[in-house]
């Protein structure tokens, strides 16, 4: 499986590397289909960045395994040797999301074997396995045979075969890990294990809203933060209401109540991000103790498209965002070290609907001053609408087939965009809201015209560096 994933890459990455889609700033595939970031952790210093990644097929059906890639600056980055493949029997139709926890100055994996039996199934209540399997490594390259922990007979008898996504965290001496899952009854939730030693877990509780919340919760993380414990979700078939919920699938948050070894209690729901391509994120804490969230940006089952799949890739993760919690409300903003690809900077003084042309689309615009309610039209046909206290994003035919998403919030003081050749992701007055969209226009498209006066600010970012682990 390694060769077949190498022999992918040999034969499409001349393509993807000639496609002026291809991102600058972001991490994308080396050539075929990447989704979920999973593994995330700094161990000794180095920041280490696994994904689901499906080198063979840029539509992500075939063969999905763990890519890598690891940094110690967010600015240079290594891409490391794949890191795990579906060639075993317990992940042989998938080695799908999971995470890293730092203990004993190790790092164990945890992840989702994935298999499906032969016969007539219909692969939700009968006929796959969701299997938890355990890996580890003493220097985040070299990794343990991967072995099996739980499988469907460990789980609680209501559930279906959808149970996903470990994710580990401490607490009282004790470790815990969250499990996505959906019930025989189509309920979305959280199941959570316990274990004194890593190894070995016994099923403790679950974890749902009183009303039914969509049928499957996938990518669970459930973490504390400034003494306040979180928990981010993508609930699957929960229903649009008004400006909410406009994806096929959601991401977002509760903040959670009460004590882990009493009873959980989960708030309302409270979505991350609101575009077009954000999905999956996950978090971790790093040596600095900031919590940083890395997304997917893209999404299952949308019904839009990325015309990069006719040069063999498709997707990508999001910028590393550092947390913040303001009033229990998530804020997320690009760590620092993004400051480090700045270079050219500009500063305009914009006057109402004059067109200012930019020199790249890899670049951060800040734009400040703006009127109570205004319009931003940026690139070839992307509109950003302030009206009413709501926000509302529009996609020409650069969206292929993205359409219109929106925000309410109560009043807007500043915008930065971090523009890529195919990507835009708008942080809301420094990160109160946000909003992730692939867009694909022409070089050439590089203006923006507000119909306020407005301060704006733009940096060219430079690309980031990468370079393989093995030639
Ligand atoms: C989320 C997800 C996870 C699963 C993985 C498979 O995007 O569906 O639940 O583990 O992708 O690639």
């Amino acid at each position: 499986m390694k060769q077949k994933y190498i022999d992918a890459e040999n034969k499409y990455k001349d393509l993807v590397e000639k496609d002026h889609w291809r991102l600058n700033y972001h991490l994308m595939p080396k050539v075929g289909w990447l989704n979920d970031p999973n593994g995330l952790c700094q161990f000794n210093g180095i920041y280490h960045i696994f994904y689901q990644y499906a080198p063979e097929d840029p539509k992500g059906v075939k063969n999905k395994g763990w890519g890598h890639y690891s940094t110690k600056d967010f600015i240079h980055f290594i891409r490391e040797d794949n890191a795990l493949f579906p060639d075993s029997e317990i992940d042989k139709n998938g080695a799908y999301s999971g995470s890293a926890f730092i203990e004993n100055n190790q790092i164990h994996f945890y992840y989702t074997g994935n298999i499906k039996f032969k016969g007539e199934y219909d692969y939700i209540n009968d006929g796959r396995g969701h299997y938890v399997n355990y890996f580890s490594s003493k220097d985040g390259i070299h990794f343990t045979k991967k072995k099996n922990l739980l499988k469907n007979e460990d789980y609680p008898s209501d559930m279906s075969c959808h149970v996903r996504d470990p994710k580990i965290f401490k607490k009282n001496h004790h470790y815990y890990m969250v499990l996505g899952a959906r019930t025989k009854e189509s309920v979305g939730c959280i199941l959570i294990y316990q274990s004194d030693d890593l190894h070995n877990w016994q099923y403790k509780t679950r974890l749902t809203t009183k009303e039914k919340f969509g049928y499957m919760w996938e990518c669970p993380d459930l973490f504390e933060f400034d003494h306040q414990k979180v928990l981010i979700t993508c609930p699957q078939g929960v229903e649009q209401v008004e400006y909410q919920y406009e994806n096929v699938y959601q991401n977002g948050y509760f903040i959670v109540n009460g004590e882990i070894d009493d009873c959980l209690y989960l708030d309302e729901f409270k979505q991350l991000d609101h575009g077009f391509d954000f999905y999956a994120p996950q978090t971790f804490e790093d040596e600095q103790e900031r919590r940083i969230l890395i997304g997917w940006m893209g999404l299952p089952d949308i019904p839009y498209t990325n015309p990069t799949i006719k040069n063999q890739w498709q997707h990508a993760l999001t910028l590393p965002r550092e947390l913040k919690l303001v009033d229990q409300k998530i804020y997320q903003y690009p760590i620092q070290e993004t400051k480090k690809l700045r270079k050219n900077h500009q500063i305009i003084n914009l006057k109402q609907n004059e067109l200012y042309h930019y020199q790249t689309h890899s670049c951060e615009i800040h734009i400040e001053q703006l009127d109570k309610e205004f319009t931003i039209n940026l690139r070839k046909d992307v509109k950003i609408n302030y009206q009413n206290h709501l926000l509302t994003v529009s996609m020409g035919t650069s969206g292929y087939g993205r359409d219109t998403r929106h925000i309410k919030i109560n009043s807007i003081e500043e915008i930065d965009i971090f523009s890529d050749m195919s990507s835009l992701e708008i942080f809301i007055n420094k990160g109160e809201e946000t909003f992730t969209a692939r867009v694909y226009d022409e070089e050439s498209d590089t203006q923006i015209k507000v119909s306020s006066q407005c301060h704006i600010e733009i940096y060219d970012l430079k690309a980031y560096q990468i370079i393989e682990r093995s030639k």
